[in-house]
């Protein structure tokens, strides 16, 4: 680690009159622990894409003192909603299945609201509890799916706006130490889908249990309606208030994204390739059509969707799996697919964007067992 995490104790908090902090738990949670686990427990449930997977252990962790009792245990992994994963096997070892609850007001000051929550509860009522409460702020990024907890893992993003924008401060359990810690935004080192358990690879070793997150929400806000397609969703709408923008957002997500209940998929499969200027010119010379943004440090964001299109995939299915026919940076499970199968699709469409662009594709979801180098 580069940067010291500072942790604090029971009674210290940077919102001023706001958390106290407790090693015995968290305080919108009660109820007893439990750390009993199920053995052998089937993980296609657990994961939005359906991959069936077991685990030897799976426990449902609702309150912070099961995790102290949990925490020596290897290998472990810890799971959200499971809508950013590709369970590529089975796991010998424990999976601690973030359940923790609450959500409040922790304090209120001139310039914003700051709203907390535990990491088991859903990202997207978690958004619309907040707008219904009067704290804008969050809509842009309302129907995402998962967990708060895990919000802050990719840095989740949509229609102009990341969480780590809104984010405060992350507390999470060491669970080397034992120790109850806290990262402010900075400490988070987020990036475009990334943040620092990404970057020192917590998000498989379990090492950080977030157990709660708090988001700053200013009291001046302001609509985020960049995003093209958004602006031309509200383009009726004179002044939108944040209910307005939610609204846009849902419908937007609805027609073009697959519900994973019906249609097993993790989100887009691929990061959006950020390639120098040079490449990009040489590919905008080539194709001009090709959606894409400029960024702040001179580098440029391409479409993948747009690319993964033009070789010619989008609706096309290899085996049990393909990619979506309304999006075609999204891979579907149309029905008894296995990790083979989305590797082999993930290989095809990355073969065949990069023959035809040049480009290389980065797969977006958490492979879980990680893959042997190479594979992925
Ligand atoms: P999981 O998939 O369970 O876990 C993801 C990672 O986070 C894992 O490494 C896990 O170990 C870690 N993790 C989870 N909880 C914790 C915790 N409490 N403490 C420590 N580590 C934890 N993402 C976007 O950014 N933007 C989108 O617009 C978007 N749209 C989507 C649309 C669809 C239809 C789907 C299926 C997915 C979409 N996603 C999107 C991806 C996904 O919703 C997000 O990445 C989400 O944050 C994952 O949450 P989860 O609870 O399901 O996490
Ligand atoms: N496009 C195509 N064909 C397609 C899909 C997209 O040509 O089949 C082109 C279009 O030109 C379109 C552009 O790509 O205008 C962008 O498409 P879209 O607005 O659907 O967004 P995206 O870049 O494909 C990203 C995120 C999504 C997020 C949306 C909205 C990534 C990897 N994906 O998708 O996040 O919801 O923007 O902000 O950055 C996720 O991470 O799981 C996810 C769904």
């Amino acid at each position: 680690m580069t940067q010291p995490i500072p942790s604090f104790r029971a009674t210290a908090g940077i919102v001023p009159g706001g958390l106290t902090l407790s090693l015995a738990g968290c305080a919108s949670t009660p109820g007893t622990p439990r750390t009993e686990a199920a053995t052998s427990a089937d993980l296609t449930p657990y994961n939005t894409l359906a991959l069936p997977a077991r685990a030897a252990r799976l426990v449902s962790v609702r309150h912070v003192a099961q995790l102290m009792a949990l925490r020596r245990a290897q290998p472990r992994f810890i799971l959200g909603g499971g809508s950013n994963l590709v369970f590529a096997g089975d796991f010998d070892g424990l999976v601690l299945h973030m359940a923790i609850a609450g959500r409040q007001l922790v304090h209120e000051d001139d310039d914003a609201w700051y709203v907390e929550a535990g990491a088991g509860e859903n990202w997207h009522e978690f958004v619309l509890w907040t707008l219904r409460s009067g704290w804008p702020g969050l809509e842009n990024l309302a129907l995402i799916p998962g967990s708060v907890g895990a919000a802050p893992i990719q840095n989740i993003g949509a229609y102009g706006l990341e969480a780590g924008e809104r984010l405060h401060r992350v507390e999470a359990i060491d669970m080397h130490s034992g120790e109850w810690v806290h990262f402010d935004r900075a400490a988070c080192r987020f990036g475009y889908r990334d943040s620092r358990w990404k970057q020192e690879g917590w998000h498989l070793d379990g090492r950080f249990a977030i157990v709660r997150v708090t988001f700053r929400l200013p009291k001046r806000w302001q609509p985020q309606i960049r995003y093209a397609d958004l602006a031309a969703e509200l383009a009726d709408v004179a002044q939108p208030d944040a209910g307005q923008i939610a609204d846009a957002v849902i419908a937007l997500r609805q027609r073009k994204l697959p519900d994973p209940a019906r249609l097993p998929n993790a989100g887009s499969f691929f990061h959006n390739p950020v390639v120098d200027a040079a490449a990009a010119t040489r590919l905008l010379a080539s194709y001009p059509a090709l959606a894409h943004y400029p960024q702040p440090d001179g580098r440029c964001k391409l479409a993948a969707g747009w690319l993964i299109e033009q070789a010619g995939w989008k609706g096309r299915r290899l085996g049990p799996v393909g990619m979506y026919e309304k999006q075609a940076l999204v891979l579907v499970n149309h029905g008894g697919a296995c990790a083979n199968d989305v590797l082999a699709l993930m290989h095809a469409v990355q073969r065949d964007v990069r023959e035809r662009f040049g480009v290389e594709l980065t797969p977006e979801p958490t492979f879980f067992p990680l893959l042997p180098e190479g594979a992925g």
